[in-house]
């Protein structure tokens, strides 16, 4: 434990500082407790039945694949039941998919002509489940055997923890801010890095990215408008990548507005509160006054989808289900159809920097989980049909 001895009070300046010191050093305890005994995230080995719904086969299936040696067994077998790593299922989707009548079955990468989805997550409202959001959906991507790219454009950096990147622990790689800042900007690929989650990589974000706020702000060079930077950032990484998802920060800043430009669809997570869907409306005046200037200076907006997403959604909740219902009468399916539903088991599972997907159903109330599951699932499954029906295969 820290101990804890009275703050010193005589400065403000003072003060900050050893509250930053304190909370610093209780944050690294906690995450070494958390990630012991190496500080670096794993990821969990999968049962068979959940093998087996990712790749959309039955377990008999399964089975006479391995009988038949097509597949080759997991290494980890228990009493009889077989486990899966993230990669061994990249591994038998890949065999899979060569013997497959149907291509893009197993692997429903796209094809050179289908145009990488970036997905900006945004909403200046703090606390809309932005970050939460994001790594589902990179999970989700992820285990469903495509090639995902988070980028965190939050100096922040809640997305980066969460891809098992400790801003708070000697975190001194390069950032997305180094690939996109005006002096001497570095190449994507050295931004970009592959996390322990099979399928996904990170370009990762911390403190130094507000920079970029600052620098746009004097920067006024019309050869290399900001709002040019992050796109020409992804363009460089394009081919490694089937989707690109970012997260944006709860501000209608540069960074934000550069996303927007880069991005093939918006998703605004937004909580059914009457005060978060006034700032919302807010937040999308402004969006589109901001859309506008950069349009005429030279950007081209063209957005697949355009959607809102409920978050922490509450069933039992009346006021908050008459909101959503008032969403749903004034933008009918502009309102995504599934909802992320609020759940202790996302709360539990993101205070360890969990996604639900990481999270062994057994270590859970189970139907909590399956509840908190289905619902990202859910959610996951809408995105994937919007993708798909935008690369035209629906
Ligand atoms: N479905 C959910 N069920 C329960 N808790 C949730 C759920 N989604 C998000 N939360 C909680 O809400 C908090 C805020 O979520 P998140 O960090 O994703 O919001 P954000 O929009 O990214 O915030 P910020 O604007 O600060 O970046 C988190 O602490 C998370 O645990
Ligand atoms: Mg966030």
């Amino acid at each position: 434990m820290i101990p804890v001895t009275p703050l010193n009070t005589e400065r403000p300046s003072a003060l900050a500082t050893e509250i930053s010191e304190r909370l610093n050093a209780a944050i690294r305890e906690h995450l070494l407790a958390a990630f012991a005994p190496d500080n670096t995230k794993s990821l969990r080995a999968f049962a068979a039945p959940e093998v087996a719904e990712l790749l959309g086969v039955s377990g008999q299936f399964m089975r006479k694949v391995h009988a038949e040696g097509t597949v080759p067994e997991p290494s980890d077998i228990r009493a009889g039941r077989r486990y899966y790593s993230a990669q061994e299922i990249w591994n038998a989707r890949e065999i899979l998919e060569r013997s497959s009548r149907t291509k893009g079955r197993y692997v429903p990468r796209r094809s050179p002509e289908e145009k990488l989805q970036v997905w900006q997550l945004m909403n200046f409202k703090g606390g809309s489940s932005k970050s939460i959001t994001t790594i589902h959906l990179a999970h989700y991507f992820a285990l469903r055997g495509y090639r995902v790219l988070a980028v965190d454009l939050d100096p922040q950096g809640s997305l980066t923890s969460m891809c098992g990147i400790s801003p708070e622990i000697e975190f001194d790689g390069l950032t997305i801010y180094d690939a996109i800042r005006y002096d001497d900007p570095v190449e994507m690929v050295e931004v970009v890095q592959p996390t322990y989650f099979p399928g996904l990589s990170i370009a990762p974000s911390r403190l130094i990215l507000s920079e970029f706020e600052t620098e746009s702000a004097v920067h006024s060079n019309p050869n290399q408008p900001f709002f040019t930077r992050i796109r020409n950032a992804l363009v460089q990484v394009e081919n490694d990548f089937d989707l690109v998802l970012v997260d944006s920060p709860p501000q209608l800043g540069f960074l934000t507005i550069a996303g927007m430009a880069a991005a093939s669809s918006l998703l605004v997570p937004l909580t059914p509160s009457m005060l978060d869907v006034s700032s919302t409306a807010q937040f999308l005046e402004l969006a589109g006054a901001y859309m506008g200037v950069i349009e005429d200076a030279g950007a081209t907006l063209q957005y697949d989808h355009f959607k809102f997403l409920v978050t922490r959604d509450e069933p039992t909740d009346v006021p908050s289900q008459q909101l959503t219902s008032f969403m749903r009468a004034l933008f009918q399916d502009r309102v995504m159809s599934a909802t992320a539903l609020k759940s202790t088991a996302i709360s539990d599972a993101t205070m360890l920097k969990q996604s639900i997907y990481e999270v062994v159903r057994s270590e859970m109330t189970r139907a909590t989980y399956d509840r908190a599951k289905g619902s990202m699932d859910a959610v996951g499954e809408e995105v994937e049909q919007m993708i798909q029906q935008a690369w035209g295969r629906s």
